[in-house]
């Protein structure tokens, strides 16, 4: 499934504002323990995107992170090279690999294109401190989900997910078509987005179930995104990309569809995530 560098960037701002700070708080006191001994922390971010996950996380991280960007799609990867180094304050070195500095933090960063719909294996082999990843999981299928968990398992390795979808959407004001939508949308969730039938809305219950299982502590926060006024550019797409995905399903009139995105217009609302972390008990 793509995702244009342009929808990434209008929904960069609320995501980190919704980004939860217990979670992350969580994820940072764990790197503070595992920091090598030159006081670097490895990271590896799934499903990059343009690089959002590491812009929201690197303040936390600490003065000298080393990320490795993973996505399959290479537009995205080159966007995330430029956006990365807009970013920095400075950026050292050349060839493939960063060196971005940014308020005093070393972060070296490379990227890999890969299709992760097979696993993750491969990308983790290496024992990163930190295995993250923003904004994927509802993607994922619970097939793909039992795999990597028991991967991350077998290795021992701390994982940390912001912003995995959890279905709870409300809107204001409230609409009689908002239930019908709300479940097809779900249903559309559901389909395959290239691993298998996608857990979407039950995916933050699938990880979580999934790392206890595999004898994970878990810490677990709401990062909802909350859409006021100040986001009518990200309401006015999302309400028109649910509008897309509902009139894929059928599952709604055609007609009452398109009342149902004339009203929610200016709308206000919250769209419902859960973050993640996860370290071996
Ligand atoms: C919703 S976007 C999130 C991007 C980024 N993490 C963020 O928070 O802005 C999902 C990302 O997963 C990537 N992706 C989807 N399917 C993939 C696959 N099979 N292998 C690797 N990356 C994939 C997309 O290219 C996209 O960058």
């Amino acid at each position: 499934m793509s995702f244009s560098a342009e929808w990434l960037s209008l929904r960069e701002g609320v995501d980190h504002r919704a980004r939860n700070r217990d979670v992350l708080a969580a994820a940072a006191a764990h790197l503070d323990d595992v920091r090598a001994g030159d006081g670097t922390v490895r990271i590896v971010d799934l499903g990059c995107g343009t690089g959002s996950n590491l812009r929201g996380a690197a303040e936390a991280f600490g003065d000298s992170q080393s990320w490795r960007l993973v996505d399959y799609d290479p537009a995205l990867l080159a966007a995330a090279r430029e956006r990365l180094s807009h970013w920095s304050d400075e950026v050292r070195g050349d060839g493939d690999d960063l060196v971005l500095m940014k308020g005093g933090r070393r972060i070296a960063v490379s990227f890999l294109q890969a299709d992760l719909s097979g696993g993750a294996e491969e990308v983790i082999a290496d024992k990163p401190h930190l295995v993250t990843a923003a904004a994927l999981f509802d993607l994922m299928s619970p097939a793909w989900i039992g795999r990597f968990c028991a991967g991350l398992a077998a290795r021992r390795l701390a994982f940390y997910t912001v912003l995995t979808y959890d279905g709870r959407d409300a809107w204001l004001p409230p609409h009689p078509l908002d239930d019908a939508v709300n479940a097809a949308f779900a249903a559309h969730q559901r389909r395959d987005k290239g691993f298998g039938p996608a857990a979407g809305p039950a995916a933050a219950e699938t990880l979580v179930q999934t790392l206890d299982y595999a004898g994970y502590a878990i810490v677990t926060g709401d990062s909802p995104w909350r859409l006021g006024p100040k986001d009518a550019d990200l309401t006015r797409e999302l309400i028109a990309g649910i509008v897309q995905a509902v009139g894929e399903t059928e599952l709604v009139d055609t007609g009452e569809l398109e009342g149902w995105q004339a009203a929610r217009r200016g709308a206000q609302g919250e769209v419902g995530h859960l973050d993640i972390f996860a370290r071996p008990r």
